[in-house]
């Protein structure tokens, strides 16, 4: 697929139509100098768009590092609602935190560490991704001390080489878990492995992982694992290799409504919408003359008499000091790069000429759907020489996370028919 034009817009600078979409002033909640807007049934909707093209692979939404910037708990719960049947997150404190929430669909965290809370995991029925022998010594121990059998699912080193065992480790790990399960501690539920270019799933690392992942899963069922899940896919491969989605497939940013192999198509030719905006409000409006310096080292001098406006996100919120000057905002229907530096809190804007329509108080837009002129997150990636996965996931702390759509963040569980039964190691934890 060809490569979209940035955004949706023609030019990076430029006056956009008048827009059908929901004016952004309408989309920040009043009093709110900035707010990342999450729409929640976004989500839901990328994952039952996700779900229809795993063919009957089920559906694991990852919602690690606070559900990739979006928040974790109702990202959670809509991406349960759009058909997702387990969770995947990173640390057992993130999984630890699903199930605080009342979450009690299946959960697997994959990245632990010595000294980790495995007990409080298994007993959570938290399912354990490891690749390392001291992870066995871990799950049997806290398995002992629950009285809950841990549910495992082993992390094989493909070719990514980064997170699980070498395949010539895989025999011996097998059998010390195996062992252990035969005493009733773990069940060994799955196999797992990750992908190292699965944006561009031409290359011959994702087939050549694909026959070493099918090789191992083969290696495992002999030594007499009874695996029930076979999971390779993040939101690439979930996309465009049919050939990796095995049993579960386990997307990520797709969820989000971003584009994994932005080279290769847009959010939408993928029939993904982006859930999140950023969204601020105007602090201030200035008419300045030509020559005007803007934002520190006075990089940018304005070429003619012009309006200036200042938004208060910067850096300190996660907008990538690297993208000044090259970041795309829209505000007033100008949509404009940033003038000058990104600084710690704010951004000025040069309109390009006198706009006496644009007010303090009129909402910018650095990036949202894409759609009526709208940059997207991957358009401030592309600016700052990075993913779309970093521009959202950074969105900092001080920027309010506001939630729309049918699933509220308010509620205090999984929405009733959302869930699968309770697990049995979830069971097992209540006795
Ligand atoms: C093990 C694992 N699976 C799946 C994912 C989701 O990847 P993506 O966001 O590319 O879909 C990640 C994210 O990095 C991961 O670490």
């Amino acid at each position: 697929m060809p490569r979209r034009p940035p955004g949706g817009g023609e030019t990076l600078t430029g006056v956009i139509p008048a827009s059908t979409a929901p004016a952004a002033s309408t989309r920040l909640p009043a009093g709110l100098p900035s707010a990342a807007v999450v729409d929640l049934d976004a989500v839901a909707a990328n994952v039952a768009e996700l779900r229809a093209v795993a063919a009957g692979a089920a559906v694991m939404a990852v919602v690690k590092a606070d559900g990739y910037g979006h928040g974790m708990l109702p990202v959670a719960r809509a991406a349960l609602r759009g058909g997702a049947t387990w969770l995947g997150v990173a640390q057992l404190g993130e999984a630890l935190a699903l199930r605080a929430a009342g979450i009690t669909a299946p959960v697997l965290a994959w990245l632990t560490v010595p000294g980790d809370r495995f007990a409080a995991a298994v007993a959570a029925g938290v399912d354990v991704g490891l690749g390392a022998a001291w992870t066995v010594t871990e799950v049997a121990t806290a398995a002992r001390a629950t009285g809950v059998t841990a549910r495992v699912h082993v992390k094989v080193d493909t070719g990514l080489g980064r997170g699980g065992c070498r395949a010539v480790d895989l025999p011996d790990l097998l059998a010390d878990l195996l062992r252990i399960e035969a005493e009733g501690l773990v069940r060994v539920v799955g196999i797992f492995s990750h992908l190292a270019s699965s944006d561009t799933p031409g290359d011959p690392s994702v087939a050549a992982q694909v026959a070493a992942f099918t090789a191992a899963v083969e290696v495992a069922e002999r030594a007499g694992a009874r695996l029930e899940l076979r999971h390779l896919a993040n939101s690439a491969a979930t996309l465009a290799v049919p050939g990796a989605r095995f049993d579960l497939v386990r997307p990520g940013i797709a969820v989000y409504g971003l584009s994994p192999m932005p080279d290769l198509a847009s959010s939408a030719d993928l029939r993904l919408r982006p859930a999140m905006a950023l969204l601020g409000r105007v602090a201030l409006v200035k008419d300045v003359p030509p020559g005007q310096g803007v934002s520190y080292g006075l990089t940018h001098v304005t070429t003619t008499d012009t309006t200036l406006a200042l938004i208060p996100l910067g850096y300190g919120d996660g907008v990538p000091r690297h993208a000044g000057a090259a970041g795309p905002v829209l505000l007033g229907g100008h949509r404009v790069p940033v003038a000058g530096s990104v600084c710690m809190d704010q951004v000025v804007l040069d309109l390009g000429g006198r706009d006496g329509a644009v007010r303090a108080g009129d909402v910018a837009v650095l990036f949202g759907s894409g759609r009526d002129g709208e940059p997207t997150a991957q358009d401030w990636a592309d600016a700052a020489g990075t993913i779309s996965y970093e521009i959202v996931t950074r969105i900092g702390t001080r920027v309010p996370r506001h939630h729309v759509g049918s699933v509220p963040s308010e509620l205090p569980g999984p929405l009733p028919g959302a869930v699968p039964g309770p697990l049995p190691g979830a069971r097992e934890a209540a006795r």
